[in-house]
């Protein structure tokens, strides 16, 4: 049996507090803003592990029919794919593509949702540009120093004044984390593509 090479870091305290963070509110999210039977393309930037996509599909598993997973790291996104291979065997469509998110032009598709929660991780802004108009777009960030944080927002309103040019918010939220060595915050958005 193939053995999977994961950095534990995903499954620390803070990176599943935050996924799950934004399990509870999209699926509100989903029962405002979503048509239930239209079946979405869920679009994850950043995609790492693949551990939001498995927990946001096992929160909200009648929403999505389709799952495109991108990512620069090649072994994770090949882990990523057996993270989600039980919403294959559910006749999930799983796709992995190893691309900078900023050079890829994404399908025109009606029913996407784009979901990035490494905006800090994520140089440059094409990939925010080139999300088709009238698309949901659901980001995350955090103001925490990292060394491989290279975009992070000072705070809320900061976090805001970063998309409010490219993304019709329609929810905003703030979570804040306490750690003995340290503590951040991260932000979230729900929107649509301009
Ligand atoms: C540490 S992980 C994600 C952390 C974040 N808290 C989360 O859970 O989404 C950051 C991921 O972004 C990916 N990444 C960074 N820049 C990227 C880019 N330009 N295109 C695609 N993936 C990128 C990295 O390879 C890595 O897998």
């Amino acid at each position: 049996m193939p053995i999977l090479n994961i950095p534990s870091d995903a499954f620390s305290h803070g990176q599943i507090k935050s996924k799950l963070w934004l399990c509870e509110h999209f699926k509100k999210w989903a029962e405002i803003h979503f048509k239930q039977e239209s079946g979405y393309t869920l679009n994850w930037y950043g995609s790492w592990i693949g551990l939001g996509p498995l927990l946001l599909l096992s929160f909200n598993n009648n929403v999505f029919k389709k799952i495109n997973l991108f990512d620069l790291n090649e072994y994770d996104l090949k882990s990523s794919a057996s993270v989600l291979d039980f919403w294959r065997c559910e006749s999930i469509e799983v796709n992995t593509f190893n691309s900078d998110v900023n050079t890829i032009t994404p399908s025109k598709d009606a029913n996407q949702l784009f979901v990035n929660t490494a905006c800090e991780h994520i140089a440059g802004s094409a990939w925010l540009k080139n999300i088709p108009v009238g698309s949901y777009v659901l980001l995350q960030s955090t103001d925490m120093p990292h060394i491989e944080h290279i975009n992070c927002p000072e705070n809320a309103k900061d976090f805001l004044s970063k998309y409010i040019e490219e993304i019709q918010i329609l929810d905003t939220q703030e979570l804040a984390f306490q750690y003995p060595d340290k503590s951040f915050k991260r932000f979230m958005l729900l929107g649509i593509k301009k």
